[in-house]
């Protein structure tokens, strides 16, 4: 019943979706901010083309060559939410707070540690036709329109044109691309793992996402795991979709109240690799324990220098905030890459004293120059606000790439490193045949054997 009725208003939403976008790509802005008014028409619609993992992928598995694929997402967008009332049911989802309480935030103590993740399936092609259609609009804005002329939806690769200063200087032209960072080779089950068999005395785990839950969860026996939406945790909802991490982090500030005042930040890639204990990130008063890299970052540092990546120009452009808000220009540390310890009350500092830069990132869909880096950030904010201990890192990171892959989890499984704590950074290549597959599966399993009990059984 109701099928054609069903069909004739999905044609017309997506007529019109499709003109409205239309009309928006027309009015090109080379202004970064106005970018993101540009994007707030599509943004009810296509925020939700993340959630819909369930449903509607039998529709698209099968047009990953299509041209039209972008138009069909856009049919997707109806039943969301649908699936938003089903998401919002289960234990394992936390129940939306009010705003945040930042006085009540700033007097409590910490008693225990939670850990927070944040994860995406990028494999997932409601996400990649989601990241490909922000994309689009996102190099339009900003003059990429070349990027378009194979005319299939995507980016076509080689083109250098983005990568133009004079045009561009503060986008990342080829960040749609870079499937590894989204990808999911299902490191996260391994991480949870690792937390169970080496920092079991983690409380509750919160594991930030675009409404997207791990297929391999069960969310009816969920113990100590709980997700976070995108859509509860940003304050302002027009920056969603985003496919930025900065932009997720700069938020950080606004999280749930249920999440203790000292809690460890993980991405999925990282991995306890030794028993630790919370005094490896936090004093008996739960003072934290900062972990810095060796290399300086310099606010000195010419932004123009070509073999400078966004993401070095980010932390540059980001220790010249800290210079111009503190009056003090100084070369200063940047943050391990690895488990970051946060305390919420210096968060709540940092949002008040950073407010509009940290508005700006979340409103950056992807990477741009001018992202606020936040655990390099954040720490500035512990060292002059808080009481802490200075730590050497306590991470190994291995660039895992398809050339070096069978040395690097060799080195890895007999604990060559001996560290606390390891990355496993996916630089592999773009497709993981089955061999890699397999191997990267046989090598997660013999390191964390023992299954959650929030992994389904099968
Ligand atoms: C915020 O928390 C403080 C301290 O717990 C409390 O006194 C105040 O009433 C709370 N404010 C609101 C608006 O709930
Ligand atoms: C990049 O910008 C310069 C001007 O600064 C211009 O001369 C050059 O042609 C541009 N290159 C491309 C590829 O657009
Ligand atoms: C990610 O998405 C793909 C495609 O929908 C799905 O097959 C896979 O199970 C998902 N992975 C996880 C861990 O949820
Ligand atoms: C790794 O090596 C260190 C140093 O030898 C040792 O203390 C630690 O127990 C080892 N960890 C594992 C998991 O084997
Ligand atoms: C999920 O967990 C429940 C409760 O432990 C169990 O009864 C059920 O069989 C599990 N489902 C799957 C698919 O593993």
């Amino acid at each position: 019943m109701g099928g054609k009725y069903i069909f004739l208003s999905l044609l017309i939403i997506s007529l019109f979706l499709l003109f409205n976008y239309s009309l928006i790509n027309k009015n090109d802005s080379k202004k970064l901010n106005s970018n993101n008014n540009n994007n707030n028409n599509n943004n009810n619609n296509n925020n939700n083309n993340n959630n819909n993992n369930n449903n509607n992928n039998n529709n698209n598995n099968n047009n990953n060559n299509n041209n039209n694929k972008n138009n069909k997402n856009k049919n997707n967008i109806v039943k969301i939410d649908k699936l938003d009332k089903i998401f919002l049911e289960g234990s394992h989802l936390l129940k939306n707070t009010a705003e945040l309480n930042e006085t009540k935030i700033l007097l409590r103590e910490c008693h225990y540690v939670d850990l927070v993740y944040t994860w995406v399936n990028g494999s997932d092609p409601n996400h990649i036709n989601s990241r490909r259609l922000f994309h689009r609009d996102f190099d339009i804005n900003h003059n990429y329109n070349n990027l378009f002329k194979d005319g299939g939806g995507g980016v076509s690769s080689n083109d250098n044109n983005g990568d133009n200063g004079s045009k561009s200087e503060f986008v990342y032209p080829h960040e749609e691309e870079d499937s590894q960072r989204y990808r999911d080779y299902g490191s996260l089950k391994y991480s949870l793992r690792s937390v169970r068999k080496y920092a079991p005395w983690v409380r509750n785990i919160y594991i930030v996402t675009a409404s997207q839950i791990p297929s391999w969860f069960n969310a009816s026996n969920n113990e100590n795991v709980y997700f976070i939406f995108h859509k509860q945790l940003f304050k302002k909802k027009k920056d969603l979709p985003t496919f930025n991490s900065n932009s997720i982090e700069s938020n950080f500030w606004n999280l749930p109240e249920e999440v203790s005042n000292c809690f460890l930040y993980l991405n999925d890639d990282l991995f306890f690799r030794e028993p630790v204990t919370v005094r490896d990130f936090f004093d008996v008063e739960f003072n934290q324990h900062i972990f810095e890299s060796g290399e300086t970052i310099s606010s000195f540092t010419p932004l123009e220098n070509d073999r400078l990546d966004v993401w070095s120009k980010s932390l540059v452009m980001s220790n010249r905030v800290l210079d111009r808000i503190w009056k003090n220009k100084s070369p200063r540390y940047n943050a391990q890459h690895g488990v970051q310890a946060f305390n919420r009350k210096v968060w709540v500092l940092m949002k008040r004293e950073l407010e509009q830069e940290l508005s700006l990132t979340s409103s950056n869909k992807f990477r741009t120059t001018n992202d606020i880096q936040i655990p390099f950030t954040y720490n500035q904010f512990a060292k002059r606000y808080s009481k802490y201990t200075l730590k050497d890192p306590n991470n190994a990171y291995h660039a895992l790439k398809s050339k070096n892959l069978k040395k690097i989890l060799q080195e890895v499984l007999i604990n060559k490193s001996k560290a606390k704590t390891i990355c496993l950074n996916d630089l592999l290549d773009d497709s993981l045949d089955q061999e890699v597959s397999l191997q990267i599966f046989n090598f997660f399993e013999s390191l964390f054997p023992i299954k959650s009990p929030y992994e389904v059984i099968n």
